[in-house]
């Protein structure tokens, strides 16, 4: 009796030891992966100057919600955090104390928002440059210039930290990977369409809600890592069939759909509710064009 007690004690602890060994691989293999540095050559910008670019620059920053994470004066703040796992807060874009703003080259401007990579190299977490990466030149040039231009803002962040326990979960894969191992460093862009009323430039504004809506835009797991919900079917195969566009404009703008339901603040409505009425046609445009499509994520 003592001496199977003996060997099971044996196994159950050799199993806790390649437990213990096993986990700190992972945080090894995590901390690797999280302080990774990214050299990627970025295409050249031009960065206008003017106020009718910069006037532009900053609808930019609103319809592709970079107020939405960076705050209304992009001066950042503590975006997610679970104590004792990640921190990590929205860089202070500004030139005010703490701010990353004087830091920033036109090329750092560009690798940051166009492909994911901070002006220290490091992976941008949680941060979609996959959806970015497709702005046009003018687009991306005019938020350029105007993120050049923000009033100084004084809000001096900690550190992104990513603990053991974080660390473990990123090398896990339970963390989404960051936007810059989704993009095509190499690919040519397509040539962005001419603002107007199109199911081209809808295409291209749309861009921005397949982060959250999927690749099909027909709906998809949305949220943190065990808390994820179904985004909704934007396709004529989901209920946005029986809207009218003004049903559509409706939405997007006060945040209730037409049979009163109060969209929650993780469906960016405040931002997108701010596009111009020729934006929100060709998403419309381009959202009626598509295949109706069966709830995806499911
Ligand atoms: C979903 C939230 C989110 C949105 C939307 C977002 N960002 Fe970010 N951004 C972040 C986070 C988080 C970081 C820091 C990531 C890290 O440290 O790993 C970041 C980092 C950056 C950086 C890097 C600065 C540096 O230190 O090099 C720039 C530049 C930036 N964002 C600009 C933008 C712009 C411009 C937009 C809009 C087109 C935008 N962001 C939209 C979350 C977001
Ligand atoms: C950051 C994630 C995110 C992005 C980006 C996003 N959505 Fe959403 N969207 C959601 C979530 C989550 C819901 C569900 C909200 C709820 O039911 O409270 C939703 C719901 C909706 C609804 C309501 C459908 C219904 O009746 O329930 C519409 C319409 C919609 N989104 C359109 C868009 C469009 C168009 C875009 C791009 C311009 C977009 N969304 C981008 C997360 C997102």
């Amino acid at each position: 009796m003592r001496k199977i007690l003996k060997w099971i004690g044996i196994v159950v602890g050799g199993l806790v030891g390649l437990l213990v060994l096993a986990f700190l691989v992972l945080a090894v293999v995590g901390g690797a992966k999280a302080s990774k540095k990214y050299d990627i050559p970025v295409e050249t910008a031009t960065i206008p100057t003017g106020a009718e670019a910069i006037q532009r620059g900053e609808h930019i920053a609103v319809i592709f919600t970079c107020t939405k994470c960076h705050t209304e004066n992009l001066g950042g703040e503590i975006l997610f955090e679970v104590p004792g796992m990640v921190s990590i807060p929205t860089p202070n874009l500004t030139t005010g104390a703490g701010g990353v703003g004087g830091l920033m080259t036109d090329a750092d401007w560009v690798r940051a928002i166009r492909h994911g990579v901070g002006h220290d190299g490091r992976a941008l977490l949680i941060m979609q440059s996959n959806t970015f990466h497709f702005l046009g030149d003018a687009d991306l040039g005019a938020l350029i210039a105007y993120l050049k231009s923000l009033p100084p803002v004084d809000n001096t962040l900690p550190e992104r930290r990513i603990e053991l326990l974080g660390r473990v979960m990123m090398a896990a894969g339970m963390f989404p990977p960051p936007a810059v191992d989704k993009i095509d460093h190499t690919g040519s862009l397509p040539l962005a369409p001419e603002p107007g009323v199109s199911v081209a430039y809808g295409e291209y504004l749309s861009r921005t809600c397949t982060e959250c809506h999927g690749a099909n835009l027909n709906g998809a797991p949305f949220g943190p890592p065990g808390q994820e919900i179904l985004t909704p079917n934007l396709t004529p195969g989901g209920w946005l069939n029986a809207w009218s566009e003004e049903d559509f404009f409706t939405t997007m703008r006060t945040g209730v759909t037409p049979d009163y339901r109060p969209l929650n603040e993780d469906m960016p409505w405040k931002n997108f509710g701010q596009m111009t009425d020729d934006e929100l046609r060709s998403i419309w445009l381009y959202l009626q064009s598509l295949p109706a499509r069966e709830q995806g994520g499911g």
